[in-house]
């Protein structure tokens, strides 16, 4: 069976300092951020978590950890996935993560190697997408996602958070911004940490997996009718912050009568 070494959830969690006043007043709460690919979740995501003491789960990193296992075992070749082995090796995939104080983040762990910058590239960001839409790769990470979610105080991003994997979450954000505006961020990302790449070819590889994400059978990328829809085209990062901790506080403030 498919597992991921997250009983240690626990690890992915920011230490945080004692609690203020003001957070003993908040109501420990399920959020889920859905959205496209490089729309900045993550990075709204992972402060917000940080802020309030929460587990940041990054999903899209588990399907892209199973991507690179993929390709590190010749499972995926020229660009063709072998169904029949991947799913028998489901059983040796563990993923973990690990709250790197360093930066911040939880970082990704597969069968107990950091990863996190190898799933990043360009080789596994084109295979993602494919990998995803496989109903058995989704069971079992959506059976995962659940259990860490268990508990509350979670704060977890992908496209069917707000859907499929916690559908009962409290707050349910649903972030978007241009194909272009997603391509150059990506672009500048990849740029800084020094990989060669070219502007077309990541808006390609954008457009693609908005297409693949949103058109397949299992879970596509939707909105949930409960979700706040963010468009962060000209917002900066600080500015969506703002917006996200305000979004928190009015859900999860004790003060203030439940939303129904
Ligand atoms: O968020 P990301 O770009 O790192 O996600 C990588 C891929 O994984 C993306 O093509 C969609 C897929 N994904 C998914 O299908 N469901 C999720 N909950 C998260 C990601």
């Amino acid at each position: 069976m498919f597992h991921i070494g997250y009983a240690e959830r626990e690890q992915a969690r920011p230490k945080v300092k004692t609690k203020t006043k003001n957070e003993t007043k908040m109501r420990k709460i399920t959020i889920a951020i859905d959205g496209h690919s490089s729309c900045g979740k993550s990075t709204m995501a992972k402060d917000l978590a940080r802020e309030i003491g929460y587990v940041y789960v990054d999903s899209g990193a588990m399907y892209r950890a199973v991507t690179l296992y993929a390709l590190q075992h010749d499972i995926i070749q020229d660009g063709a996935i072998d169904e029949e082995r991947l799913k028998d090796s489901m059983g040796d995939i563990v993923i973990s993560f690990l709250f790197n104080p360093e930066k911040g983040r939880p970082d990704t762990y597969l069968n107990g190697q950091y990863v996190e910058d190898k799933i990043r590239t360009m080789e596994v960001s084109s295979m993602v997408s494919p990998i995803a839409t496989l109903p058995f790769v989704r069971e079992a990470m959506v059976e995962q996602q659940k259990r860490m979610g268990a508990e509350k105080g979670i704060i977890m991003d992908g496209r069917d958070i707000g859907t499929t994997v916690f559908p009962d979450a409290e707050l349910k954000i649903f972030v978007t911004a241009s194909a272009e505006v997603r391509a150059q961020r990506r672009y500048d990302e990849l740029t800084a940490k020094g990989e060669t790449c070219d502007y077309n070819e990541i808006l390609k590889n954008v457009q693609e997996r908005d297409y693949i994400d949103s058109h397949r059978e299992v879970s596509p990328l939707r909105k949930a009718d409960d979700a706040i829809t963010l468009d962060n085209s000209n917002l900066t990062i600080e500015e969506q912050k703002q917006w996200l901790l305000r979004e928190y506080e009015r859900v999860a403030d004790c003060r203030k009568p439940e939303q129904p």
